[in-house]
């Protein structure tokens, strides 16, 4: 039976161009979604651009536009970059669309008259000369806890510290370089408390990956808090109703974006409604694909005000991990931060989803995308495998039978065999192991190429009196290729339209695969996809280190740094992501620990807990870093020592210099660690 089924990616901030690990939450997406429609169910994909917030409302203003003009240019960029990596979607709507005002102040005041919102007057660092509220992320300082300067308002990355921006010392504003004050402000709270009963059981209901579930736990642990979904104007959102100057918090709005995509796309369609997929009643199925970073507002803030407003629940929700590139996080100094549209003018959109699609699992893991595995495994299975299937026996089809396929397929039972696994790779498919599904397949390619070199078509046809053979072996070599077309398709719909083209037939479905092709004319062969070559990425890498240099020169501070300002003031603090703490050995390797000397240890002016070392590194040189010890250590007992290093770690530019790196130290004493004598600078830690 038909399934009806709806399925969104996150809505992507609407500040920032796509990049690749956009792109791998888009491809997995659509890959479900175009499985879904050849396996002939109802399945729709809505997505749309999160066009809210302060950082969207920033960048607008630096750029000296309207918002309405920035998320609009943004949003066309973006359609763009989906069309052309073949990811569709039924419609792509925006947050700040009138549909979302609509629910978004519905769900807000059912909520509300349900007694589930609060409010109470809150102190908040505000801009004096700015004349705004700031977000925790827009604050910098001291750590309160290791000292380590120039550290965001609500963690620490040094040390792991959360804490409130108010507890940071010598705090500046991101936007102004002024000193924040203190004012009071009503801000609104949705009682996330009230559905704790509803939430344990929700969550522990199948609707969540195990991982996800474990984490939950620890959340309910911790304790449900109150949820701040108001923010004061100046603000780029949704007024509240009921207020002069009151927002919706970019994030209360942001999923309610689903639901209003699918509205505007129920206003084009008749055949929809939009209860049956959001009534209460609906038997409609409901998916949301999103990145571990914000399991928390999907699994529990989002059900919580669906259920809370008298809407369904969503049936699942499939977080995928991060994308890696070379084993390390996407970085613009190496050129591994890659934009959608860098890529696309470099190196074919059908081998990166081909290439997620081969890693990804149903897990909530990171992907690592290495290049030189990328390269080989796109020649060795898409062209020296797949494609090479109907490369070694169209040309007899075309030039001995005048491309006609024969009557019988040479080997029957093989082309039954490769139908007989269907089952097997569509559970993959829809259970989203995407990995399992393409080893399947290329095992059975790899079962066509030994068939095809068995019974070696280039020797019958030297010989006379054998042609009845030779089609038939064409025959079956090309049914075989049909049939891993279809188990292809999901993850490659352009190539597979090609092949469609080749093989003169209708857009193959998964009920195709038992219907050999025989008797039957086809078209002469063209290569279907061309292998892929070192040069091609080494200029992707280059041109996105382009992209850096014209991406930093007119951006202001804050948006010089998307992840860390621009996005994250959307994260709440609160929101910890899913991992299980639990790291390979390959990740530890990833830090250069070293043995380093002290040459100098020096105060620094005007910071309370900083030391300044210079320190030699042996073979690294010297380097200087800031560590916040000065509570324990005069810096002249210092000189001389012996001191671990992390020695790998990005600069970070702080205001009195650049550090270089991390001293290794135990305690809020604290104390540092010190390999035992022996060791020599430069001494690889391992
Ligand atoms: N606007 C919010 C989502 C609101 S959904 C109601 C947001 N936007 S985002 O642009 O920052 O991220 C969009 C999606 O891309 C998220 O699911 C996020 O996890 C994913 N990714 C962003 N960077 C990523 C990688 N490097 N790797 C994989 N996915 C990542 O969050
Ligand atoms: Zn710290």
């Amino acid at each position: 039976m038909a399934r009806d089924i709806l399925v969104t990616s996150a809505l992507p901030y609407a500040n920032g161009a796509t990049h690749l690990g956009h792109m791998l939450e888009h491809i997995q997406t659509d890959i479900w979604v175009r499985f879904q429609k050849q396996r002939g169910h109802n399945c729709i994909a809505v997505c749309g651009d999160d066009a809210h917030g302060t950082p969207i409302m920033l960048k607008a203003r630096d750029a000296g536009i309207t918002p309405e003009e920035l998320i609009a240019g943004v949003s066309a960029e973006r359609q763009r970059d989906f069309a052309d990596f073949h990811v569709v979607y039924d419609k792509y709507h925006s947050t700040h669309s009138d549909e979302n005002r609509e629910l978004s102040s519905a769900i807000y005041n059912k909520l509300k008259d349900a007694g589930h919102m609060t409010s109470r007057t809150i102190k908040q660092a505000f801009d004096p000369e700015q004349q705004m509220f700031l977000p925790d992320r827009f604050i910098r300082g001291e750590c309160p806890k290791c000292g380590a300067p120039d550290q965001y308002g609500d963690a620490c990355e040094a040390c792991g510290a959360t804490y409130q921006p108010t507890e940071l010392g010598n705090p500046v504003s991101v936007l102004s370089g002024a000193t924040p004050v203190e004012r009071e402000s009503e801000h609104y709270f949705f009682k996330l408390a009230d559905f704790e009963a509803f939430l344990r059981d929700w969550t522990r209901s199948d609707h969540l990956q195990e991982a996800i579930t474990r984490k939950l736990d620890e959340w309910f642990t911790a304790g449900l808090r109150d949820w701040d979904i108001s923010r004061d104007a100046p603000y780029f959102g949704f007024q509240i109703p009921g207020t002069e100057d009151k927002y919706f918090y970019v994030w209360l709005d942001a999923p309610i974006g689903y639901m209003a995509a699918f509205q505007a796309l129920v206003d084009e369609r008749a055949d929809l409604s939009f209860d049956g997929f959001w009534g209460q009643e609906s038997t409609a199925e409901l998916y949301h694909f999103i990145g571990k970073d914000i399991v928390y507002f999907h699994a529990l803030f989002w059900p919580a005000m669906l259920e809370g407003a008298g809407y369904r629940t969503p049936t699942a929700i499939h977080a995928h991990g991060f994308v890696t590139v070379n084993g390390e996080k996407m970085s613009k100094s190496r050129g591994t931060f890659i934009k959608a549209r860098t890529w696309l003018d470099h190196i074919e959109p059908e081998f990166l989803r081909y290439y997620f699609a081969a890693k990804l699992t149903h897990r909530v893991e990171d992907l690592d995308l290495n290049f030189d595995d990328f390269m080989a495994r796109i020649n060795s299975d898409l062209v020296g495998k797949y494609v090479n299937i109907a490369s070694r026996s169209a040309n007899f089809i075309t030039k001995r039978f005048n491309g006609r396929l024969a009557g019988e397929l040479d080997r029957p039972e093989l082309a039954q065999r490769f139908a007989d696994e269907g089952e097997t790779i569509a559970a993959h498919f829809e259970a989203r192991r995407y990995s399992q599904a393409i080893r399947a397949i290329m095992a059975l390619a790899d079962e066509a190429n030994a068939y095809v070199a068995e019974r070696a078509p280039w020797q019958l046809a030297k010989e006379d009196g054998r042609e009845a053979e030779l089609q038939a072996i064409c025959t079956t070599a090309l049914e075989l290729f049909r049939q891993l077309t279809i188990y292809l398709k999901p993850v490659l719909p352009a190539t597979a339209e090609r092949a469609e083209a080749f093989l003169q037939v209708a857009p193959l479905t998964w009920a195709d695969l038992k219907q050999p092709l025989l008797d039957h004319k086809i078209a002469k062969f063209k290569p279907l996809l061309r292998r892929v070559e070192q040069p091609a990425i080494d200029k992707m890498i280059e041109a996105s280190k382009d992209d850096l240099a014209a991406a930093a020169a007119p951006a202001t501070e804050a948006q010089a740094e998307p992840k860390k300002t621009a996005k994250a003031e959307n994260k709440e603090s609160d929101a910890p992501t899913p991992d299980d703490g639990i790291i390979g050995i390959e990740d530890f390797a990833k830090v250069d620990l070293r043995v380093a000397k002290v040459v100098a240890a020096d105060h620094v002016e005007g910071a309370d807990k900083l030391l300044k070392l210079t320190l030699d590194v042996g073979e690294l040189g010297q380097r200087q870093v800031f560590a916040g010890i000065k509570s324990a250590y005069a810096p002249e007992t210092l000189e001389g020592r012996h001191v671990a290093l992390v020695a790998n770690l990005a600069p970070r530019k702080m205001r009195f210099g650049i550090s270089e790196g991390m001293v290794l130290a135990a305690g809020d004493s604290p104390h540092v660690l010190a390999p035992d004598e022996g060791a020599k600078p430069g001494d690889r830690i391992k």
